[in-house]
């Protein structure tokens, strides 16, 4: 007979070097999920992957100097890294750049396009230029962008839009028929009340001021927005519309997409109706789990409280990590990540409560019965307890994780290891070993022991994948059908007689201060040894750019190659981190602004700057200079005293006009 099937997703990321804990949280949930889905006899399939397109991308590659698919490639390879670093088990790893997702999305795209779920209009926002991105009125802060605080500007552009206000009203009774179908529940509420009762808006779905993305075959020049081409993957990795879909016959709908809760919108009003505008069915729940938080703030790179999982893992080991990550927050709650919390937890848990229970019950085995398991004998009221309560927990643990509870089913593993602690302290085996008389009851001890400890390396498994064949190993387990989740369903079945053999500490007890004053060491150091290499690639991109300058006589042609325009200066800062580098915002016309960095603070002052109108260098790649990015270079005049004068254009000129 064949195993029921069970399709998992988590998001596909976006590709930013360095990913910190906060990212690695869904995938870890992905992964535990899945290998506890295979123990439990499904055929279990966990996709992961990469979404690769936008304009973000296309101007980062931008400021390394490299193409786009370039940047995206070497962040691919540092993705795989970090899955492998973290023992991720994924089956499949779907990046949207791949021919397989391009294609079909465009298929997609066309057959919405024809169905009349998707028109051509005019996308109407205000729009920061240098983050390539539109804006509502109520996300404008004081008339700038959100993301980086420079000054927004009105926009139009051709895009089409998918009809999603058609589907409203289906939407919201699916939701209401569906409990299960999102769940937290109250992230159901949240999409009800918040998006779907207020009525839906049609969503923007091409774009044409940028060319990172999937090409609308039937309209040249527009790319697939985001949305429909990142949430195709779930269904364009196993195959869907093309001839070998038998991948998507045997899987689809996906049993569980895992997001975390900013995502939950896209994933479950957007993702549905395209879903059912293609007639397909729709998965079966989204997760919407809760942000590891560190201190108030969600973990991010630009809010620089990120906690990257290189270090620990090296220090502590990945089990460590993986387990502070599932037994720590609720899933679908936020939760706080400290080092303190961190250590704490693994003292407690992985050194005094597993750790401890393994070695010394390994250590009586070996000292009481020269490292042979013993028969055990008549059962007695504490044997009793601990076999019900070994009987119990594969429904307990089974019901938690099929709920997605995973630190609720960790935390029912874990009383097991307690109350074996505590059955050692009852039965006190260093008593026992003292009268031949109570030799047949110690036997029993050892064995109940030994036999809770082979089926706790079955429980933690999932969660822990590195660490039960260690357990094993000291327990002399060798017969994988030990190792089953089939072998924990009832006790007795570790055979007497195996040899057990004492192995290094399971996880080292630290010292917590020490620890914590090393971490902070450690992390100051990678943070100048980051900062450093910044530093040091601006220099080697300044040094390309003059070597690329031609020192020879430039022709006419050449001449012409250099776009000069005329820009107006609207805000004017000084650069932190430089003495030199003052930043200008400049309007360049059509309502769009650039920003400028240049080496004139000692001959200007910001307020001096503003409203002259100066000659721009419309056509440089951008770059970075004293960490930010400066998008092209003011024309000025140097004497030979070192003086730095700017060159203006006389009188009343529009931003934007060219200079020739
Ligand atoms: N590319 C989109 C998803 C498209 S899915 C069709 C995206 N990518 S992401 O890289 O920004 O995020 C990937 C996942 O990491 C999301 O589920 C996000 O919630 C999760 N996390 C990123 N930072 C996090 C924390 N600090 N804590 C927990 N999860 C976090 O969104």
């Amino acid at each position: 007979m064949s195993k029921p099937t069970f399709y998992i997703t988590t998001p596909i990321y976006y590709p930013s070097g360095n990913m910190h804990i906060g990212h690695t949280y869904t995938t870890v949930a992905a992964d535990t999920m899945t290998r506890f889905k295979k123990q439990t006899g499904f055929d279990a399939y966990f996709l992961t992957g990469l979404d690769e397109h936008g304009q973000k991308i296309e101007r980062k590659a931008a400021e390394a100097g490299v193409t786009p698919q370039a940047f995206v490639d070497r962040i691919a390879g540092e993705t795989v890294e970090l899955w492998k670093l973290m023992n991720i088990e994924y089956d499949d790893f779907i990046r949207t750049t791949e021919d397989r997702h391009m294609k079909i999305v465009q298929k997609i795209f066309k057959q919405f396009y024809d169905q009349g779920d998707i028109y051509k209009s005019e996308y109407e926002g205000l729009y920061c230029t240098p983050c390539e991105s539109f804006w509502t009125p109520t996300q404008v802060k004081n008339g700038c962008c959100p993301d980086c605080g420079r000054p927004v500007e009105p926009m139009k552009e051709e895009s089409y839009f998918f009809r999603m206000s058609k589907y409203q009203d289906w939407m919201i009774k699916y939701i209401e028929d569906y409990p299960d179908f999102i769940q937290p529940p109250s992230r159901a509420n949240e999409m009800l009340n918040n998006f779907l009762r207020p009525g839906l808006q049609d969503l923007c779905v091409s774009r044409t001021s940028f060319k990172w993305g999937v090409p609308v075959d039937f309209d040249p020049g527009h790319v697939v927005y985001v949305w429909i081409d990142a949430l195709s993957n779930y269904i364009t990795a196993l195959g869907y519309g093309t001839d070998h879909d038998e991948k998507f016959q045997k899987y689809w709908p996906a049993d569980v997409h895992l997001v975390g809760k900013e995502i939950v919108r896209f994933h479950t009003i957007y993702w549905p109706i395209m879903l059912h505008a293609l007639g397909l069915p729709l998965p079966k729940q989204v997760f919407g789990h809760g942000w590891l938080l560190f201190g108030e703030d969600k973990m991010s790179k630009s809010k620089g409280n990120v906690v990257y999982p290189g270090p620990i893992v090296e220090r502590y080991g990945v089990d460590a990590l993986r387990y502070y990550l599932m037994r720590e927050m609720p899933f679908g709650a936020d939760g706080n990540y400290t080092n303190e919390a961190f250590l704490t937890r693994m003292n407690a848990d992985l050194v005094n409560d597993l750790g401890n229970l393994v070695s010394r019950t390994v250590a009586m085995i070996e000292k009481y019965f020269d490292g042979v398991v013993p028969a055990p004998n008549d059962w007695e009221e504490p044997d009793k307890a601990l076999i019900a309560r070994f009987e119990a927990l594969p429904g307990i643990v089974e019901a938690q994780m099929d709920k997605l509870q995973f630190s609720v089913a960790l935390s029912e593993i874990w009383k097991l290891i307690g109350e074996c602690n505590k059955y050692i302290d009852i039965t006190q085996p260093w008593v026992l070993c003292k009268d031949e008389a109570t030799l047949p009851r110690l036997k029993t001890v050892m064995y109940v022991l030994a036999e809770c400890i082979r089926a706790i390396g079955v429980y933690i498994l999932p969660a822990m994948p590195s660490t039960p064949e260690r357990i094993w190993q000291q327990l002399g387990v060798t017969d994988d059908a030990l190792k089953t989740w089939q072998s924990v369903q009832k006790f007795g079945q570790l055979k007497p007689g195996t040899v057990v053999k004492k192995g290094a500490a399971l996880f080292p007890r630290v010292d917590i201060k020490k620890e914590l004053e090393a971490m902070a060491a450690e992390k100051e150091k990678a943070e100048k040894k980051a900062e450093k290499a910044e530093a040091k690639a601006e220099k080697k991109e300044a040094k390309n750019e003059e070597k690329k300058a031609d020192d020879g006589i430039a022709t006419f042609d050449d001449f012409m190659k250099i776009k000069l325009i005329a820009a107006k200066v609207i805000a004017c800062e000084k650069v932190e981190k430089s003495e030199k580098l003052l930043k200008e915002t400049l309007d360049v016309g059509n309502g769009q602004t650039k920003t400028v960095c240049s080496g004139i603070a000692k001959f200007y002052s910001p307020e001096e700057m503003v409203g002259k109108t100066v000659v721009l260098v419309n056509n440089f790649a951008p770059r970075k200079m004293a960490g930010q990015v400066s998008e092209g270079m003011l024309l000025c005049a140097e004497d030979p005293d070192g003086a730095v004068r700017l060159l203006t254009v006389d009188g009343d000129v529009k931003p934007g006009s060219e200079i020739g």
